[in-house]
């Protein structure tokens, strides 16, 4: 099955969180791809603070599209539509892309339309196979979210198993946090665990016996437990023990249900799918089962606005429209 694309080029922004960023593409072609991080901003208070994100983003929405312009070589006057995440996030930040969003496509009469952050990351490996079957099993782990998805077509996802309690990325933040690793935690751990002893301490894998849920709060839990009770814990060993007790536990649950699922292909994506066991882990385990695996390029994985242009395209593509009402929501179920 071929997918409809958005034929012109198209302008899509993300400010959900702690990122403000503007893409444009062409199809599924990514021509620029601008972040402005506030990673640096908020470690001071070891998580994001959401007026100061909100504000962080006003000063940044106009620079970071006029970047994402200039690098993809076009002028405003060449955009013929725009895409921008409207749900779900932190309102105030949603709001200042959404309300640049929606100046933009008045001001030149341009079609818009509303995009799920989550489609984002759900359709995120398009960018890496355009052509990428459906339907097919996606694994979509962020610092908000850890869900093994049954994506039908664009814009139709099932959700077939979920986190009863922490998101992946979560565990990962506060595994860092606990082993004095800062913020973010995930990439964090990642460089942490070079070299690593895997083994070296015994965390539970969080795998309650239920294909339908993940659990990560008993993994949180078990390291400060390790914290308090180990006198000169060996920092990588442990980083390298939670890392591996985070991927499989993922892996595990992903390939039951590949199998259950009988899918022929498997997707990866959200800030968490750039971690590099983690991918090594489940391209070994498809490798082994005969399934294709298609994770996210590493520099779409984490909130960027391009994925956002890739959701958004399809469904302009369908024919779908948002007005200048266009809303923000802080929560919201992804569209199926
Ligand atoms: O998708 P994302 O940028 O924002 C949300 O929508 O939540 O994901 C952020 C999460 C954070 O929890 C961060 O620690 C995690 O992704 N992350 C990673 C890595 N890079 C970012 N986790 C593990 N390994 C990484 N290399
Ligand atoms: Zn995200």
């Amino acid at each position: 099955m071929s997918l409809a694309w958005w034929e012109g080029p198209l302008l899509a922004i993300e400010t959900s969180c702690d990122e403000t960023s503007a893409a444009v593409l062409i199809g599924p072609r990514v021509l620029s791809n601008v972040i402005a991080s506030q990673v640096d901003m908020h470690q001071q208070w070891g998580g994001v603070v959401p007026e100061a994100a909100s504000r962080a983003h006003v000063e940044a929405v106009l620079p970071v599209i006029q970047e994402s312009l200039s690098q993809a070589a076009m002028r405003l006057e060449d955009i013929t539509a725009l895409a921008v995440t409207n749900r779900p996030g932190l309102v105030g930040a949603l709001s200042v892309g959404a309300t640049a969003a929606k100046a933009l496509a008045f001001a030149r009469k341009l079609p818009l339309v509303g995009v799920h952050h989550l489609e984002g990351h759900l359709l995120s490996s398009l960018a890496a196979d355009p052509e990428l079957p459906f339907p097919h099993l996606a694994l979509v782990v962020s610092g908000g979210h850890t869900e093994l998805v049954w994506v039908k077509a664009p814009g139709q996802a099932a959700i077939l198993a979920e986190t009863l309690d922490d998101a992946a990325g979560e565990a990962f933040d506060k595994g860092a946090r606990l082993l004095g690793l800062g913020y973010p935690g995930g990439a964090a751990i990642q460089e942490a665990a070079k070299g690593g002893n895997p083994k070296r301490y015994r965390l539970p894998q969080a795998i309650p016996n239920d294909p339908h849920h993940f659990s990560f709060s008993g993994l949180k839990t078990a390291v400060l437990r390790l914290v308090e009770t180990e006198e000169n814990i060996n920092v990588a060993d442990a980083a390298a023990s939670l890392q591996a007790a985070i991927v499989g536990a993922l892996v595990s649950k992903t390939m039951d249900a590949v199998v259950r699922e009988q899918a022929q292909t498997l997707t990866l994506g959200g800030g968490v799918a750039a971690n590099l066991a983690l991918r090594e882990a489940l391209a070994a385990a498809c490798a082994r089962e005969g399934v294709r695996f298609v994770p996210t390029p590493l520099g779409l994985c984490t909130d960027n606005a391009a994925m956002i242009g890739i959701a958004g395209s399809l469904r302009l593509a369908q024919g779908e429209r948002a007005g200048i009402e266009l809303d923000v929501a802080a929560v919201s179920p992804i569209p199926g």
